[in-house]
């Protein structure tokens, strides 16, 4: 992606170090940091200086790297893998990519492993990448096929939280899609969930969406069941930090009030999700961790004041008490469909994909 018209992607080796975009500094500062171990990498995936789930499962890969590369030794390899997967639990990206590096790096020789594990984590980096092309392109037949069916008029698409490029390596899952059809010339238009307590909608999703150039509007989470009712949403795409092999999607909190929503206006709910974030081991998304977060993040709010700094204000009373679930599971009757780098399924025919 393009910031300013220089190409990044949110992560990148820079040897010693692994540079990030810091996700926490957004939309006010464009903050590129170096990190040079895996502990770093470990504060960095909890604090959400990175964050969505396949950069953090690219994150996690590289954070292998950096915990290695003085000792690759057996112990070495599993106790880092141990630390990097504690960092965040709902995502599966996460745990998939650290075991995905803990196996290829157990057959290969101690001596050739630390080069090896920059090249590992390069592939997943370089896969999620391609994976998020291919998911772009087939959402892209869905939003054209709208269009198609409404000429002349605006596409009005809804996505809560950021599955955008600053959610992955590059590309972005739910937000690849609009970028293919805005690209391709089509006339979209996207309603950003702000998606507290975090706001990754209106501080990370509106910020890559104004430096595509692609139309958006910020709305409160509370707007979207309103613009349904009203006619205003043609489709809604979210991302998903975990799809259950029966097809329930577990996205950021707020998502499962949207999907209702949409299913009661008829409104076509997709999730965008490349395969690393379908686990095949679960059932149900029932069965699914949610993170709990810490209550501060409701309590407090991030934002700029009239003097240009960014500053934590307090909405709630001090005597109150808040609770800070990350996520929620989106039963798969209420999804229209996934959309993987290998097509677009219905809930009920993803267990097809698991052949592959
Ligand atoms: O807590 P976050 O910001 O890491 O949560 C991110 C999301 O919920 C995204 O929608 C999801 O990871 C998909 S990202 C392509």
């Amino acid at each position: 992606m393009k910031i300013q018209n220089q190409h990044y992607r949110t992560i990148w080796r820079d040897a010693p170090s692994v540079c990030i975009i810091d996700q926490t500094q957004l939309p006010f500062a464009l903050v590129i940091e170096r990190i040079n171990t895996h502990t770093q990498m470990c504060h960095a995936i909890k604090t959400m200086q990175v964050r969505g789930a396949p950069l953090i499962g690219a994150a996690a890969a590289y954070g292998v790297g950096l915990g290695i590369q003085h000792n690759p030794d057996d112990q070495t390899v599993h106790k880092v893998a141990s630390e990097l997967i504690a960092t965040r639990p709902t995502a599966v990206n996460l745990a998939w990519a650290v075991q995905r590096m803990t196996q290829q790096l157990l057959s290969v020789p101690d001596a050739q492993r630390v080069q090896a594990a920059w090249e590992f984590a390069q592939a997943i980096a370089d896969e999620d990448v391609a994976q998020n092309h291919a998911i772009g392109q087939h959402g892209h037949s869905l939003i054209a096929a709208k269009a198609a069916a409404k000429p002349m008029r605006v596409i009005n698409i809804l996505t809560h939280c950021n599955a955008g490029w600053l959610a992955t390596v590059d590309g972005g899952t739910a937000l690849a899609p609009i970028y293919a059809a805005h690209d391709a010339g089509l006339n979209v238009h996207v309603w950003v969930d702000e998606t507290r307590p975090r706001n990754q909608g209106a501080s990370l999703t509106a910020w890559e969406l104004a430096q595509h150039g692609v139309p958006h509007t910020v709305i409160s989470d509370n707007a979207g069941g309103y613009l349904m009712q009203h006619g205003q949403v043609d489709m809604v795409i979210v991302g998903a930090d975990r799809v259950t092999s029966n097809g329930d999607v577990c996205n950021k909190i707020g998502t499962y009030l949207k999907a209702l929503a949409a299913y009661d206006q008829q409104v076509p709910f997709y999730a965008a999700v490349p395969t690393p974030t379908i686990d095949w081991q679960l059932l149900q998304g029932t069965d699914i961790e949610i993170e709990m977060r810490d209550a501060d993040e409701v309590a407090y709010m991030q934002g700029q004041n009239a003097s240009g700094q960014v500053c934590q204000i307090r909405v709630i009373p001090y005597e109150s008490k808040a609770l800070n679930p990350a996520f929620d599971v989106t039963p798969a009757r209420l999804v229209t469909g996934i959309i993987t780098e290998h097509g677009v399924f219905r809930p009920e025919q993803l267990l097809s994909l698991a052949a592959r």
